[in-house]
């Protein structure tokens, strides 16, 4: 029997590791690579998810914290801090615990999904609710990791973009080579910098016979990069990418331009009915946010702007858990029954 060993074992030789390292897992990675049907006949593409909801913590940011959490460990921090929209605080909450490093947290007050906060607090983290946006709450977090004993874990610290490059290895390990279009939500942009990363060093090495156009969708609230100047006060239901100042906004640019592709913005509307229909189409639960790339395939697709026939993957990056308020939102009301089968077989319309 094999058991999927996380990504740092699984890629060892391609992350910055030694066999000192002390290696912080929860065996994240392996994530199922979802054949997308109804969307696949909309698009007349070759539609795959890949599915990051599926990771230890529920979100792809696991990839990466395996990697900061194991080198803090390595350098011998007792501390980590991170800014969060929720789930990388989630993340480093849990794998701190592994670690047993002390985690503290910073948030925007109010604005991150219920299940990202019961998270951290139950893994024990010090959660700080910062009167600002997740911007404010980055600058905070940089500001106390260079004055004070502790370690910063979001992905402006480059262990980060490491780990996550992974989720492009499985992908091409999965399909044989790499798709010809890589679909991803963007907020603070770490991660379509990071998949870029793994897909240009596959090609480099000959793994694949090629790197895949990288499509970015941040929400059109909260879309700086689209507009090009920061957004002071942006806006968006989907949470975990309402970021104004993204610190790895030039990768993404890279990102876009050398592998020839595309980074656009779709509203809270295109949002949601994508995130509705790939839970009531597909069977995939995600959170908004992670809706955004899906939002942004259609879009292309109905625009005439997606040629068809081509292999295309969307990562969607976090699990319908999250953020279970959304799924309720609008939903009918659940029936009442007596205990009586006839009754229940009738209020099914199976009578
Ligand atoms: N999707 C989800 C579910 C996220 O949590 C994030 C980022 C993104 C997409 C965007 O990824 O920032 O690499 O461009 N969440 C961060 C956090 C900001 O604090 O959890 P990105």
């Amino acid at each position: 029997t094999h058991q999927w060993r996380g990504i740092i074992e699984e890629y060892r030789d391609r992350l910055p590791v030694t066999a000192e390292t002390p290696v912080v897992t929860l065996l994240e990675g392996g994530t199922p690579l979802v054949p997308a049907q109804l969307l696949s006949e909309r698009t007349g593409c070759d539609v795959h998810l890949k599915v990051e909801g599926a990771n230890p913590t529920g979100s792809f940011k696991d990839r990466g914290m395996t990697m900061a959490i194991t080198r803090a460990k390595e350098e011998g921090a007792q501390a980590v801090i991170c800014a969060s929209t929720g789930n990388t605080s989630a993340s480093a909450a849990g794998y701190a615990v592994r670690a047993g490093m002390v985690c503290a947290v910073l948030v925007p007050q109010g604005k991150i999904a219920l299940g990202k906060m019961g998270q951290a607090l139950v893994h024990g983290a010090r959660i700080l609710q910062v009167d600002g946006n997740f911007d404010d709450c980055l600058e905070l977090a940089r500001g106390l990791s260079d004055k004070y004993p502790v370690a910063l874990v979001n992905s402006v610290n480059p262990v980060r973009i490491e780990g996550q490059k992974t989720a492009a290895f499985e992908i091409v390990d999965a399909l044989g080579d790499a798709p010809d279009i890589h679909v991803l939500p963007v907020g603070n942009a770490g991660n379509i910098t990071a998949y870029w990363k793994g897909y240009r060093e596959y090609a480099a090495d000959g793994v694949s016979t090629r790197t895949p156009r990288m499509w970015g969708f941040q929400a059109s609230g909260a879309a700086p990069i689209v507009k090009g100047e920061p957004v002071r006060d942006p806006q968006t239901i989907a949470t975990a990418i309402r970021i104004g100042n993204p610190a790895s906004w030039a990768f993404a640019e890279a990102a876009r331009d050398e592998s020839g592709g595309l980074i656009e913005a779709v509203t809270d509307r295109q949002i949601l009915a994508a995130y509705r229909l790939l839970a009531a189409r597909e069977g995939v639960f995600v959170e908004p946010a992670s809706a955004a790339s899906v939002a942004g395939l259609l879009k292309a697709a109905e625009e005439g702007r997606l040629d068809p026939g081509q292999r295309v993957v969307c990562t969607v990056t976090g699990n319908g858990l999250k953020d279970p308020d959304w799924a309720v939102a609008g939903a009918p009301q659940p029936i009442t029954v007596p205990v009586d089968a006839d009754a229940a077989a009738e209020r099914l319309g199976l009578v």
